[in-house]
């Protein structure tokens, strides 16, 4: 069995992201929550809350409530007042965890070294914050699955770059120089894949209640991204990023680049160089992260109706 820590900002992809782990049975050993796309304590929320929707006890670990060094905002404008539409929601029974997501990453990585696996769908400050205390997780944490930057340059949050890295590009900075085994699914790769009309509709037609709620979640997403993003429906940024972690062949093109992240306070802020030639040049060095270039959107949207089909 596959262990995984789910690191949120807990919007609608990543309610889903964290679904298609728990449908896909791989040990959720816990949720992170991280500064992002909206109000801290909103995010802590919408994990527990969605948790408590599959009914799973999941320890959610709230963690750094604001970027290492810079100032950023929140995204209600992209995911509805409460990250996951235009509803608030409130959990009943679950309760967040008082130990922080870093200790909780450190002691994780400890208890299932070699083994475990770090899915960032969200700001990298947490990640950065554990390697911080304990350089020694490089080692011990098996694999990290990034999504986020953009190799061609097309950024959503400014014309260059993505928000996960933007929100916290010294966090990003740190993990993408520690040496871990990284894979990075950024987002101009992801919005060729969105989820079109045709595929809407199959969605609103399947009447299942994870579909309902699917419907629920992404409808002020999908009127943003398609309205203000000229994106032709909706895009899967953080569910593709967890398709692939959890099926490798959904990714058909992959290559190792050499990655900086612009930590400046410039313009550029938040933006990922890629040496996408792995050219011998001045300002390049040896692969840091791993990029998907290509995904099969079949493969993809089969786990998506999968999952819509749970209950
Ligand atoms: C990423 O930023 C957030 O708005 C989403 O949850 C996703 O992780 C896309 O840039
Ligand atoms: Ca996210």
């Amino acid at each position: 069995m596959r262990h995984f820590i789910i690191d949120c900002d807990t919007a609608e992809d990543d309610v889903l992201s964290l679904y298609l782990l728990l449908k896909n049975n791989i040990d959720v050993v816990a949720v992170t929550i991280v500064e992002g796309n909206i109000s801290y304590e909103q995010e802590v929320k919408n994990a527990l809350w969605a948790l408590e929707q599959v009914n799973r006890e999941i320890p959610v670990y709230p963690g750094a409530n604001k970027p290492l060094l810079k100032n950023y905002i929140t995204v209600e404008k992209v995911h509805g007042k409460g990250g996951i539409g235009d509803v608030t929601v409130e959990p009943k029974r679950l309760k967040a965890q008082e130990k922080h997501a870093a200790l909780a990453i450190i002691d994780l990585a400890n208890e299932y070294a070699g083994e475990l696996e770090f899915l960032a769908i969200s700001p990298l400050t947490n990640l950065a914050l554990a390697y911080l205390l304990d350089n020694s997780i490089v080692k011990k944490i098996k694999k990290v699955w990034v999504m986020g930057g953009a190799v061609f340059g097309i950024g959503n949050i400014t014309p260059v770059a993505e928000f996960n890295i933007w929100v916290d590009p010294d966090a990003a900075k740190i993990v993408f120089n520690a040496g871990f085994d990284i894979t990075m699914i950024p987002w101009d790769v992801i919005i060729n894949y969105p989820v079109t009309d045709e595929e809407w509709n199959v969605i609103k037609n399947m009447k299942t209640r994870m579909s309902e709620l699917y419907v629920s979640m992404y409808l002020h997403y999908r009127q943003y991204s398609s309205t203000v993003q000229k994106i032709n429906g909706h895009p899967h940024p953080d569910a593709i990023t967890t398709a692939i972690a959890i099926d490798g062949s959904i990714a058909t093109r992959r290559e190792k680049r050499f990655v900086v992240i612009d930590n400046t306070d410039n313009i550029t802020r938040g933006m990922t160089l890629v040496d996408r030639f792995d050219a011998d040049t001045s300002w390049s060095d040896k692969p840091n992260a791993e990029i998907v270039y290509e995904i099969n959107k079949k493969s993809f949207m089969e786990k998506i109706y999968d999952l819509l089909n749970w209950f």
